[in-house]
């Protein structure tokens, strides 16, 4: 089945002009949002950072952050998107820049932190490889739940790109990415 992405969507590197929009729908999305300092930080981090914004024209709906710590190891640091547009294949688009930014930037091995209760997320990483491998309890400090630890391993790996390529074929339209 295809997924349902929308023609007009665009895939562009997070801008300062951009926070507003990503501040709202961080509220929107989280029991405890990032403030605005914390986008501002990792913006500035050009060098080990990679943060992406969805765009429908002039609409955000959506953005993504990743953390490269070496040829070993990249963080997905954010995956979030406004919660009108959930389930139209957005997260699947911006996750999957994300993994081929890491590729691009010869990174081995992708990880991340999720909720346990955040079967929705959990269902969209274990689609991109990512396999649970820890817990670490109560790591979400305002409810106390704990964080599942999931990585995706080897993915430079031929057998991971045709994992990507099954995933890009359901996307029917991805105007503007990559
Ligand atoms: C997780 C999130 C980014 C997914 O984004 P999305 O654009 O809705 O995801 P997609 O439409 O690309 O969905 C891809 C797959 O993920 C899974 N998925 C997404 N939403 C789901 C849901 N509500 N329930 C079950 N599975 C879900 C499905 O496998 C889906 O594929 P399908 O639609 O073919 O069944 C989005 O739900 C979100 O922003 N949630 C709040 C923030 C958050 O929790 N971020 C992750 C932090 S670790």
């Amino acid at each position: 089945m295809a997924l349902k992405v929308s023609s007009n969507l665009s895939i562009a590197a997070m801008r300062r002009k951009h926070l507003r929009a990503v501040l709202a729908v961080e509220k929107d999305n989280y029991v405890a949002p990032w403030p605005v300092a914390s986008f501002v930080s990792e913006l500035l981090q050009t060098n080990s950072r990679y943060y992406i914004v969805a765009m429908h024209g002039n609409f955000l709906v959506g953005y993504g952050g990743l953390m490269v710590i070496d040829s070993e190891e990249a963080h997905i640091n954010t995956l979030t998107v406004d919660v009108q547009h959930h389930r139209q294949g957005i997260g699947t688009a911006l996750l999957m820049d994300m993994v081929k930014e890491a590729i691009d930037r010869e990174v081995n091995n992708l990880t991340l932190e999720v909720r346990a209760s955040n079967e929705a997320a959990q269902a969209l990483y274990r689609r991109f490889g990512f396999v649970p491998v820890g817990v670490r309890k109560g790591y979400y400090e305002e409810t106390h739940e704990d964080a599942i630890i999931m990585w995706a391993n080897s993915i430079r790996d031929p057998e991971y790109t045709n994992r990507l390529a099954l995933i890009e074929s359901r996307l029917s339209i991805l105007s503007g990415g990559r």
